[in-house]
This record gives C-alpha cells, sequence and structure tokens, in this order.
C-alpha cells in the first residue's frame, strides 16, 4: 500500500489572515446585513466557522450538502443534493461558501438549484480556486488563494473524510510504497 505524504501549502496563519482580508473585501462589496450564507458541506464547515465571525452578527447561516467526489481525488461529474436548505431564500441576497473549486462542475450545479428559489443575488466566496491553473472559467466572486492544480488535504478538505480537522492546508502525495 502507497503511504500518503503532506507537503505543506499554506499555513494557519496564512489561512487566519487571509479570512480576515476576505471578510472585508466581501463587506465592502456586499450588503451584508441580513445576508444568507450557505455553507456547501462538508469541506466549508472550517472557512465558514471563521468567516462568520468576521460578519455582522445578523448573517443568517444554512447549509447544502452536495456529493460529487465519493473518496475520490477527481470528480464523477454526477451532483446529487443530500441535504437541501432549511430557510427560505426567495427574495434574500445569499452567499456561497466553497471550500475549494476544482472543475466547477459542483458549483455550476449549486448556482442552478439555488436560482430555482428565486433569490434576489447571489455570490459565491471559494476558499481555494484551482480555476487558473485548470484554464477552468467559472464566475467566482471572492476567492481566498489560488493554488496550483494539486490535490489538497486540511482546514475542512478531505481524502475520503480524514484530514478535515488539520489546521494547515497541505497537498496531499502518494510516495512511493515502502518494499517489503
Ligand atoms: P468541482 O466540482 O470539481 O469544482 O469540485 C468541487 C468539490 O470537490 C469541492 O467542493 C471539494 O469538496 C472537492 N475537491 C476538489 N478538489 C479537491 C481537493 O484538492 N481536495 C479535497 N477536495 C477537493
Ligand atoms: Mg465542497
Amino acid at each position: 500500500m502507497a503511504n500518503e505524504r503532506l507537503d505543506p501549502l499554506i499555513t494557519r496563519v496564512q489561512i487566519e489572515r487571509r479570512v480576515q482580508e476576505l471578510a472585508k473585501e466581501i463587506n465592502a462589496a456586499v450588503p451584508t446585513e441580513g445576508l444568507i450564507l450557505i455553507g456547501i458541506l462538508k469541506g466549508s464547515l472550517h472557512f465558514l466557522a471563521d468567516l462568520s465571525r468576521q460578519l455582522p452578527p445578523s448573517c443568517e447561516i444554512d447549509f447544502l450538502q452536495v456529493s460529487s467526489y465519493r473518496g475520490h481525488k477527481s470528480s464523477t461529474g454526477v451532483v446529487q443534493i443530500r441535504k437541501d436548505l432549511d430557510i427560505s431564500i426567495e427574495g434574500r441576497n445569499v452567499l456561497i461558501v466553497e471550500d475549494i473549486i476544482d472543475t466547477g462542475i459542483t458549483l455550476t450545479h449549486v448556482l442552478e438549484f439555488l436560482s430555482t428559489r428565486r433569490p434576489n443575488s447571489v455570490r459565491v466566496v471559494a476558499m481555494l480556486s484551482k480555476c487558473k491553473a485548470k484554464g477552468v472559467d467559472v464566475a467566482i466572486d471572492f476567492v481566498g488563494f489560488e493554488i496550483p492544480d494539486e490535490f489538497v488535504v486540511g482546514y475542512g478538505l478531505d481524502f475520503g473524510e480524514r484530514y478535515r480537522g488539520l489546521p494547515d492546508i497541505s497537498i496531499l502525495r502518494d510516495s512511493v510504497p515502502a518494499s517489503s
């Protein structure tokens, strides 16, 4: 069995600073009073927790769970809604909070799905994006870090449900299997 190796990419201090900056960018660009933050489970958990504490307390929080990865490192292209919203977003201003945009398939489906609920406006903040590295063209309003096209874990991001609790973000590599 191949051993997994973690190569540090973004430290917890860099994350903390960037989240503060993102909150300032969002506050300056969006009417944040009564904004609904929609965290896409499970990867956005840590980011949403940190970001929401930098935004006005009148912001509401809800979650949507979608699945596309199912423990693999590449997208299956099939997006399922596994948990719907609890609150109505009709006529409301919404901020989707995502962990990472890779192919953009998940986000495209989420935007389509939410548009059927007739929100007043929908914006997107993603902690990480591989869009530039991959040449993917999706509309993201706020991005924490543009990263290379590598599989990353930590700060909510998992591989087969592991590594989410790591405070730093690292590249997950397969090291050469030990000969035995
Ligand atoms: P997309 O649909 O290809 O944009 O993928 C979006 C979802 O795939 C993200 O919300 C993550 O849950 C997962 N994902 C994409 N890239 C990574 C990664 O590098 N590490 C962990 N999860 C990832
Ligand atoms: Mg996600």
